[in-house]
């Protein structure tokens, strides 16, 4: 569409919910929300630190990503069986649906799992699964990302891809994720160059706490083809314009950063800074069960906080298909979806 349909202003929150877009940034284990907790510790006979639902949401206040991290980990730590994984995974699918995500490329972190004695085939059997219904009932087009965790071993990251070959079919590309600051890219140059050898999509997170050396880094050693998060590229205006000239994607996630203070309001949030500077920024809701919203409230905080329009709204979701893994048939009809979705709101 060249030319956009004027969309009253009033019209936008209906419009963002309304419109199909693609969620590029999830962890499925940052989904899983304290009442699914809570039942999943109880028929695994799991001891959880809070006496209750209200408890573990009254200690979601967050200083930075470690203290999120930790109480991540930790509740990940009631996914025992096939099923637990394949309820999580089919519990967030089932939202997206709702949200009219009509993409999700969904990240896992077996090594949070494999360390506690949880098997490789059993993660991936129970999200497989998921996903797989996710595709016959719901009509949503999913893939799994296998992330490696930053504060571990290469050595451990690489135990970990000879632990997934075997299922090798059933995720189409790695990242890097956990603790960022003093784990740059590099730690992992050649379990990625491994993985691009297998032809494995690359993507990591970089430029969330880290520095805009991290982002340089993942592109030119790594060479992943999306950064996750990225806000901090913004320090550094010649990697900016790079971002901009080779239309590398950002994986930004609005509500997670404030929660996580790296911004601290949303009304600081860069996002439509690094729209104007022409960069591919995409939405996305990282942990949605602990930073406040899933994808549609991500697309209505930033929308309220941010001078931020229509046209804006265009970009993102049309941003979100072309930063998303899936072939350039589907690209193209989610792209005519979203136009219908604008005429109806004109
Ligand atoms: N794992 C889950 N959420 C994460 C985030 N925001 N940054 C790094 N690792 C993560
Ligand atoms: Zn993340």
């Amino acid at each position: 569409m060249t030319t956009l349909p004027r969309i009253d202003r009033d019209r936008l929150p209906a419009l963002l919910e309304a419109m199909p877009k693609a969620e590029l940034h999830i962890h499925i284990e940052g989904s899983l929300e304290p009442e699914l907790m809570f039942r999943l510790a109880e028929r695994n006979g799991v001891a959880l630190p809070y006496p209750s639902v209200e408890a573990l949401r009254a200690a979601y206040a967050f200083k930075d990503l470690q203290s999120f991290l930790d109480i991540y980990y930790a509740g990940a730590s009631v996914l025992r069986t096939e099923q637990d994984f394949h309820d999580m995974a089919w519990a967030y699918l089932v939202k997206a649906a709702q949200e009219h995500v009509v993409r999700a490329e969904i990240f896992f972190d077996p090594q949070t799992h494999t360390a506690r004695g949880v098997e490789m085939g059993t993660v991936v059997a129970g999200l497989s699964g998921a996903l797989e219904r996710a595709r016959r009932e719901l009509g949503v087009s999913c893939d799994l990302i296998l992330c490696f965790l930053r504060h571990l071993s290469e050595e451990d990251a690489f135990q970990t891809l000879e632990q997934a070959l075997p299922y090798r079919d059933r995720f189409i590309g790695v990242g890097l994720d956990s603790s960022e600051r003093g784990h740059p890219p590099e730690k992992f140059a050649r379990v990625f160059a491994r993985c691009r050898e297998l032809g494995l999509h690359l993507v990591a997170h970089a430029g969330e706490e880290g520095p805009p050396e991290y982002i340089r880094s993942a592109l030119d050693v790594l060479h992943v083809e999306r950064i996750d998060h990225g806000v901090r590229c913004v320090e550094d205006p010649a990697l900016v314009r790079r971002l901009a000239e080779q239309r590398v994607p950002l994986t930004v996630c609005p509500l997670s950063n404030v929660k996580l203070c790296v911004f601290s309001r949303m009304e600081d949030h860069n996002l439509g800074q690094l729209l104007a500077r022409g960069l591919v920024a995409t939405v996305n809701s990282d942990d949605p069960a602990y930073f406040g919203g899933y994808l549609n409230q991500n697309f209505q905080a930033c929308f309220e906080a941010l001078p931020l329009d229509a046209t804006h709204a265009w970009q993102l979701a049309s941003h979100s298909f072309e930063a998303s893994f899936a072939d350039a048939a589907d690209k193209r009809r989610w792209h005519e979806r979203l136009a219908e979705t604008f005429e109806q709101f004109a």
